[in-house]
């Protein structure tokens, strides 16, 4: 089984217009409404891979119900805390020009002190069970940047792979732990080191500076340009195919998601970036915070270019 932990999901609206007019009246042409958050992405597209999976963080009123909902008809399960507060609700505006989406983000429901014990308590519970634990996402308002530190060091134990996908102070103080996996695009990437980070051979040498920092496989994605893992035993550049993108929103997840499931079924780094990337295409192709199908991430499979670097 697979752990998940998102500490902050959120409900994720997307609203369709032809052409986005701020200070104007702008006529919707389509909604549609689906649960979010990098933890419960990645949940859901493991499942898709065919794995066992529990989905665990913080869930409040409606908009957790919906998450709830959402998992439930997708079969993945779940071990979420209720917290007093209502889970966040994300905006996504969508034109038709197909350029990327405006987002409006809220920060979500303060966290009380006894929701956090709960939490780390369930975290530690499940994860013994657990083969791997894939942490992603943003620290919700009333917790420290450390919490996803806490609880790496809470679940630590040889043989559990931890994978993290968060940003800014937080990653920065997760690399601390050491972790087997993490996944930050161009942009996370060149805040974290000070480097600019948007070719392959950029992607590749920030790759290998998280390496020495003590990560054990860093994942750095550049978009519709690929991504690049570094291992001891060398480095991989994994191209994604040509493919009609629609909204890239959760491509980072399920790039995360495929990897850890490569690696857990027993495949070479090269190939479990292979996974990874033919899912992130896969996102890549579905509307708002959709996320790719298990035909088409297998059908990309075979698309994706590997290249040592
Ligand atoms: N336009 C695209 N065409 C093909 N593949 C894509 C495209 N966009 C993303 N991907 C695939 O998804 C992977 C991850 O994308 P990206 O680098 O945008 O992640 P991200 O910024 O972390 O995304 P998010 O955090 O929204 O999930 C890429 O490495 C690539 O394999
Ligand atoms: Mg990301």
């Amino acid at each position: 089984m697979i752990l998940t932990v998102t500490l902050n999901p959120s409900v994720d609206r997307t609203l369709f217009v032809a052409r986005l007019s701020p200070h104007e009246t702008n006529r919707v042409t389509k909604t549609e409404t689906d649960a979010g958050g990098k933890g419960v992405n990645a949940a859901r597209v493991l499942k898709e891979l065919g794995q066992e999976v529990c989905a665990a963080g913080f869930l409040g009123g409606g908009p957790g119900a919906f998450v709830r909902s959402v998992l439930d008809r997708e079969g993945v399960s779940h071990s979420f805390v209720e917290v007093g507060g209502d889970t966040r609700l994300n905006v996504l505006i969508e034109e038709e020009s197909g350029g990327p989406p405006t987002t409006l983000n809220e920060r979500g429901p303060e966290i009380r002190n006894e929701e956090w014990e709960a939490l780390r308590a369930s975290v530690v519970a499940v994860s013994k069970e657990a083969r791997a634990v894939v942490f992603g996402g943003s620290v919700p308002p009333g917790l420290p940047p450390s919490a996803i530190e806490e609880l790496l060091r809470a679940v630590r134990r040889d043989s559990l792979l931890v994978a993290v996908d968060c940003e800014g102070d937080a990653l920065r103080l997760a690399i601390d732990e050491r972790p087997d996996i993490i996944k930050p695009n161009g942009s996370e990437a060149s805040a974290l080191l000070g480097l600019s980070v948007s070719t392959p051979s950029e992607a590749a040498e920030a790759a290998r500076r998280l390496l020495d920092m003590g990560v054990g496989s860093p994942i750095v994605s550049i978009g519709a340009l690929g991504a690049v893992v570094a291992t001891m035993d060398g480095a991989w550049f994994a191209k994604p195919p040509r493919i009609e993108a629609r909204s890239t929103i959760g491509s980072g997840d399920s790039l995360l998601a495929g990897y850890v499931c490569g690696v857990l079924d027993g495949l070479s780094p090269a190939e479990s970036l292979r996974l990874g990337t033919a899912a992130g295409a896969a996102t890549a192709m579905t509307s708002g915070a959709e996320i790719g199908r298990r035909d088409t991430i297998r059908s990309l499979v075979g698309r994706v270019t590997i290249e040592n670097v």
